[in-house]
């Protein structure tokens, strides 16, 4: 998992695209080439059609990977992810992938506690599963606004010897916010290591709660990204160790390494000069301004 595959340019057919819940969609494409070599936690650059509006690629996790196929689970946002919805077996699309430095797992966890709000669940189906196959006990505390918007429960019931939800309204699991649930099963389980994906102020939460109980915790950071492959510095995160890309460097980073307030990067705003700038005294016979 700390060796990331050389990505690669992969022509693939969409075999199938549902919808799993209001405005998310599940899309599975035939890709043998990046899915035999994909890391949990990695995503894929998908050039979703033709045209003006697609020359930026779209930067999508891979939720699961096998038998030669990909599984993407997609919130339809704008043009791009519109047109994926409507995307129809048999379709072609091009990705380049496998991106990015995706989620490490330690020798030697027997406990991990997997955070996913909202569309955080994306990049954790490859995750628990990787996790369960090495005989980790997986939690996962799952957050959405509604019930029917708990992404991909089924293979999470399946996969994890704990599945605790919360949802905004209540009509599912524990009425409140998922760090509701993270608090306590940090403190109370104290598990070897946190992962988390969500909305970046949840992700801080989380962060925050596992350094206090002295946890390692790793987040799952989204950018916009224009290249995918470090060349744009479109996707910077400020971190205790200078800027870094997400796109090749994360998306995955420690959260201890992260600076969460842009206010924090010394780069964004570099320390005044301690020593004014040094004037020189005003020649008396020098002419004036506007003197010849
Ligand atoms: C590493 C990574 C992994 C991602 N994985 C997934 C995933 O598994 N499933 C999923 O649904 N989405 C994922 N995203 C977000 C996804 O890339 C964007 O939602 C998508 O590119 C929007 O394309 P669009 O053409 O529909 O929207 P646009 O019309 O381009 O934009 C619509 C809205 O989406 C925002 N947006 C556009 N691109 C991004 C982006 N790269 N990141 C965040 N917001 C963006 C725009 O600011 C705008 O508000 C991921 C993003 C990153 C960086
Ligand atoms: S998207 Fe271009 S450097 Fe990361």
């Amino acid at each position: 998992m700390c060796h990331a595959p050389a990505p690669h340019t992969e022509s693939v057919t969409v075999i199938a695209n549902e919808r799993v819940a209001p405005g998310v969609g599940l899309v599975v494409l035939e890709a043998p080439r990046t899915a035999a070599s994909v890391q949990p936690g990695q995503f894929v650059h998908l050039r979703i059609a033709e045209g003006a509006d697609f020359i930026l690629r779209r930067p999508f996790s891979v939720f699961r990977a096998g038998g030669g196929r990909l599984e993407i689970l997609y919130q339809v946002v704008g043009r791009g992810t519109r047109v994926l919805a409507d995307a129809e077996p048999g379709e072609g699309m091009d990705l380049i992938g496998p991106l990015g430095n995706g989620w490490r797992v330690v020798e030697g966890t027997a406990h991990a506690l997997v955070v996913a709000g909202g569309l955080g669940a994306a990049p954790m189906g490859m995750l628990v599963e990787e996790l369960a196959r090495r005989g980790v006990a997986v939690t996962l505390a799952q957050g959405a606004p509604t019930g029917e918007r708990l992404l991909a429960r089924e293979l999470f019931e399946a996969t994890c010897r704990r599945v605790a939800c919360a949802t905004d309204d209540g009509s599912f699991g524990a009425c409140g916010f998922v760090t509701g649930l993270s608090a306590d099963l940090i403190e109370r389980d104290r598990p070897d290591v946190v992962y988390v994906c969500g909305p970046e102020a949840m992700e801080r939460v989380v962060a925050t709660q596992a350094e206090a109980a002295g946890v390692p915790c790793q987040v799952s950071l989204e950018r916009l990204m224009a290249c995918g492959v470090g060349a744009c510095l479109s996707c910077v995160v400020s971190t205790h160790h200078g800027r870094k890309r997400a796109c090749v460097d994360g998306p995955v980073f420690d959260a201890a390494d992260v600076l969460w307030e842009a206010s924090e990067d010394p780069e964004a705003h570099p320390a005044p000069d301690p020593k004014p700038p040094a004037v020189a005294a005003p020649d008396p016979a020098a002419p004036g301004r506007g003197e010849a």
